[in-house]
């Protein structure tokens, strides 16, 4: 299984869910592939936000390993699934999307909790640190439905 987690600058919101199912995906002992990008180019190269690091810190994940890196017409062969964090980078990704196959692959990662919610993982970058607790136990819920889904 390989799974691409997207946000806007992969520095806050889709490096925590790369390092949340990536524990997840080694607690369970499985072989999968997890990465993270952005649709936009500005944190290319970049550590994640250092508030999404020590949130992750605190619940033992690392994330310092990620490098920012951004959403390329490539990786919709390279994944099977591409969880959008919010409705305007999902809308973003369609829109590059070339085949129907592609564009199935293309999903809101909130709607594994929520079927056919069409929520969005907050954009925590301008507000405190509060926020990005909030988007941590968000994103949890839904890699453990994302495990428990295809594992
Ligand atoms: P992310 O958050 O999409 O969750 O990584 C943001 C990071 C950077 C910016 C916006 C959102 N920015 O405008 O630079």
């Amino acid at each position: 299984m390989k799974i691409l987690m997207v946000c806007l600058g992969n520095i806050c919101r889709s490096p925590l869910a790369e390092g949340i199912l990536t524990h997840k995906v080694k607690e369970n002992g499985l072989n999968w592939e997890i990465d993270s990008a952005g649709t936009a180019a500005y944190h290319v190269g970049n550590l994640p936000d250092e508030r999404s690091i020590e949130v992750a810190t605190k619940y033992g994940i690392d994330l310092t390993s990620q490098r920012a890196r951004q959403f390329k017409a490539n990786d919709f062969k390279e994944f099977n699934v591409i969880y959008a964090m919010d409705t305007e980078n999902y809308n973003n990704i369609l829109n590059l999307a070339k085949y129907e196959t592609e564009e199935q692959k293309v999903k809101l990662i909130l709607n594994e909790i929520e079927p056919d919610s069409n929520s969005s993982v907050p954009d925590p970058y301008y507000g405190g640190e509060e926020g990005f607790e909030n988007v941590y136990q968000m994103l949890d819920l839904a890699c453990e439905e994302v495990l428990n889904k295809f594992k």
